[in-house]
């Protein structure tokens, strides 16, 4: 295949969608925030995936927001099979801080759920989940973000943060990936 040909067999998410989308976030998110008198907003940012969203999201949100990332990893692998995810590093200070949790991907639920959990055991003032994309079929623990950009079917999807082996992230689009390159 030569290496200019598209990673994907279909397009689930345009650019143009997922730009669409994220100002619709955008304007829930903001106008949530005004309800509850929150002056300013703490985004943690689930590294790697989550970064694009985060970076495309953010810069729509009218209010000032102040960013940290966290890298979670799952407990001695690379899959989520053991059921434990880790924070990798130091916990991020939101004691008393607005917190919005920016995430690419709900899958099994297993990373946010420990992430909810360390995030409140931190002393945030309030906590709200944004993600891009919610597959519910994926769920291995109950988890219920605020904000969900597009419900995901049951795909290998890459693309806007999302990879494959660390490749693909840097798509526009949202696509299921070609079967010969899984
Ligand atoms: C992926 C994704 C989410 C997490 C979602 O991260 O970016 O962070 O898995 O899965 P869950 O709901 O099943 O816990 P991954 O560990 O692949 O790292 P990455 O963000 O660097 O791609």
């Amino acid at each position: 295949m030569s290496p200019d040909a598209s990673p994907v067999t279909s397009v689930l998410f345009s650019a143009e969608r997922i730009a669409a989308r994220i100002g619709e976030l955008a304007a829930a998110i903001a106008s949530d925030a005004r309800r509850g008198g929150h002056r300013d907003i703490t985004a943690v940012v689930v590294a790697d995936g989550a970064l694009i969203f985060a970076a495309d999201l953010l810069r729509a949100l009218p209010m000032p927001v102040r960013f940290r990332s966290v890298k979670m990893s799952s407990y001695g692998g690379l899959t989520h099979s053991s059921g434990r995810v880790e924070l990798v590093g130091p916990a991020p200070d939101v004691r008393g801080q607005h917190v919005l949790i920016l995430e690419d991907i709900l899958d099994t639920g297993l990373t946010l759920t420990a992430l909810h959990r360390l995030l409140t055991d931190g002393g945030a003032a309030s906590l709200r989940t944004a993600v891009l994309l919610d597959k519910p079929s994926g769920r291995l623990t109950p988890y219920a973000a605020e904000y969900v950009g597009f419900h995901c079917p049951d795909a290998f999807v890459v693309g806007y943060g999302l990879d494959h082996n660390g490749l693909y992230r840097n798509l526009p689009m949202i696509g299921e990936l070609r079967h010969e390159l899984r």
